[in-house]
């Protein structure tokens, strides 16, 4: 049988169906009549028998230990299945992908969590492995159950997410522990926030009700992260330097020029749409 006949009506194994993403998956793969199994440490169903029978299997375990569950059933999963992560970083699971399987291969990174914002749209970054079938049936799945995709190399990828998440989470991290040094209560501060600020505070909140093994595999588990934040820590010094002389026009022409970036890529966003 070929991937195209395995695709029309599949049976999915999702590796951390039990968990939060892996449960995202398998409900919108049920969501249009597929089957799918669920696999957690303590189901029925094992890891290798999902890797075994099904047509396609996803992996959305802890990213520690994402790369030892691929060598382990890469070799199990046939060459005209699909092979497909959830990996919030996508150059080490598609390496691995590519390297433990014969199979087609696609990265997905679904970009949200927890702390999903129905107001935006949500977006899925879809990353090439081998071939191209899986990786257009994928796409159609997301798009026509709400989501949307975004085509990205997985080196590009880690490198964008870098900024994204790691210096993003970073920054977040760093204001909620200055907050917490400060000597003054959460609620002292939350009473007199401004309305810009609460946002932030409610940031502070969704992050900490996760958790920390996320944002530490976030932070020290893509190269780009810490590259990103050691560049963020020189350019926090280079401006605090510009505060303690009280150089205003100094601030101001970094200010600037932050500003005409900004412009720019809106005109570049305009002349494309
Ligand atoms: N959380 C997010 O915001 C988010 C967003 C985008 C992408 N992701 C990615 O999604 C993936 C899963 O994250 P999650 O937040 O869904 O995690 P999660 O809720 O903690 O779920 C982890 C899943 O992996 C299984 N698991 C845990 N340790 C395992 C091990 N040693 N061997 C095999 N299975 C194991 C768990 O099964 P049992 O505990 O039932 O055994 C569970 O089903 C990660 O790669 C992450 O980067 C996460």
């Amino acid at each position: 049988m070929g991937i195209e006949d395995r695709l029309k009506n599949p049976l999915i194994g999702v590796i951390g169906g039990t968990g939060m993403m892996g449960s995202w998956f398998a409900d919108i793969c049920e969501s249009q009549g597929y089957r799918v199994l669920k696999v957690g440490r303590r189901t029925k169903v094992s890891m290798e028998q999902a890797a075994k029978e099904c047509d396609v299997v996803v992996i959305s375990v802890p990213i520690s230990v994402t790369y030892e569950v691929i060598k382990k059933i890469g070799p199990l999963v046939s060459m005209d299945s699909l092979f497909m992560d959830l990996t919030s970083v996508k150059k080490m699971p598609i390496k691995a992908m590519l390297r433990y399987s014969d199979a087609e291969v696609v990265g997905l990174h679904p970009l949200f969590g927890a702390d999903i914002d129905h107001e935006q749209p949500k977006k899925v970054a879809i990353c090439n492995g081998r071939g191209e079938y899986g990786k257009r049936w994928v796409a159609e799945l997301l798009n026509k159950t709400g989501f949307e995709t975004i085509f990205l190399d997985c080196e590009e990828h880690d490198r964008i997410m870098g900024i994204v998440q790691g210096v993003n989470h970073f920054e977040t991290i760093c204001l909620a522990f200055r907050i917490k040094s400060s000597g003054m209560s959460w609620r002292e501060i939350e009473r007199s926030s401004t309305q810009t600020f609460m946002k932030k505070l409610e940031r502070i909140k969704r992050l900490f009700s996760q958790e920390p093994e996320l944002f530490a595999s976030l932070l020290m588990d893509n190269e780009w992260s810490l590259k990103y934040v050691d560049l963020y820590l020189k350019e926090a010094e280079k401006l605090f330097d510009i505060l303690n002389k009280k150089d205003k026009d100094g601030f101001k022409k970094i200010f600037y020029s932050i500003r005409q970036f900004i412009k720019r890529g809106m005109q570049d966003e305009g002349d494309m749409g």
